[in-house]
């Protein structure tokens, strides 16, 4: 089974420290939330372990192995990233960008991609049913069809783990559904690591098999969305009681304030 294990990650801004101790092991087949008050270092966390910010302190386990030992072209094949400012205002169109996810793995660089990783996008782009954008202009697209178009380009680049940073936060009920349905399934049918920045609480309950909060730098409390999803836990980590309501079984929290 693939893992991602964080060990004792830290991180600051200069003097400012966000990340102070961060313990968590991610597992294939698994989709887990990252949930936290705004600036509590989610973003900060992704980027470390992209390695786009240098961790102060900690290592990185990909399957056991110290991710600082990966070439970055290794690292490229196996881990996919969804920024949260992705970028639209980009000349590329929507077949240029799902063709990037093919990048870390072009055998010969002259030649470009061959002929297996074109049959890598076509399943990618009918699975996505992305056919009718391909040759539409990235900026043109909506919000939601945009993100479609990144996850795509991840499911192209076949990573074993893909972290993905508040990808619907800007979608409507029906695209954000579609979204979380897609990646799921990828998470279960290809046993990804699957580490999704999502603040809708009941959404990731819905979703995600695992939720982990963070506050003060460190995981304060990680679980099966049923075990985590407690008024105590809400109001320690967002400083908010909220009301929650039971139904089917299932655990939700509304957007209203409880008794304290
Ligand atoms: N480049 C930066 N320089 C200084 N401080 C930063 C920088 N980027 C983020 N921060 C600060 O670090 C904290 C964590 O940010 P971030 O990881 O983006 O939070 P989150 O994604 O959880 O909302 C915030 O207080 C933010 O203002
Ligand atoms: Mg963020």
């Amino acid at each position: 089974m693939e893992s991602l294990k964080l060990e004792k990650i830290g991180y600051s801004y200069g003097e400012n420290k966000i990340l102070n101790e961060i313990d968590y092991e991610f597992f294939s087949g698994e989709l887990v939330g990252i949930l936290g008050a705004n600036g509590c270092g989610k973003s900060t966390l992704l980027k470390v372990i992209m390695g786009f910010l240098e961790k102060s302190r900690g290592k990185i386990y990909l399957s056991n192995m110290d991710v600082e030992e990966l070439s970055r072209k290794e690292f490229a094949k196996k881990v996919a990233f969804i920024a949260q400012k992705s970028s639209q205002n980009l000349n590329f169109t929507v077949l240029e960008v799902l063709k990037l996810g093919r990048v870390p793995h072009i055998k010969n660089s002259f030649k470009g991609l061959d002929i297996e990783d074109e049959k890598v996008v076509n399943e990618i782009v009918e699975k996505l049913n992305l056919q009718r954008y391909l040759n539409r202009d990235i900026k043109s697209l909506s919000g939601g069809e945009f993100q479609r178009v990144l996850l795509g380009r991840t499911f192209i680049q076949n990573s074993q783990v893909i972290l993905l940073d508040e990808p619907t936060s800007a979608l409507d009920i029906n695209y954000s559904l579609e979204f979380l349905e897609l990646l799921k399934e990828r998470v279960k049918t290809k046993k990804v690591v699957g580490i999704i920045v999502i603040h809708d609480i009941n959404l990731a309950s819905l979703f995600c098999d695992k939720i982990l909060f963070i506050k003060d730098g460190k995981v304060a409390i990680s679980g099966t969305p049923k075990e985590v999803i407690k008024k105590e836990w809400l109001k320690k980590v967002y400083n908010f009681t909220p009301q929650i309501l039971n139904l089917d079984g299932d655990t939700y929290v509304l957007p209203k304030r409880g008794e304290v």
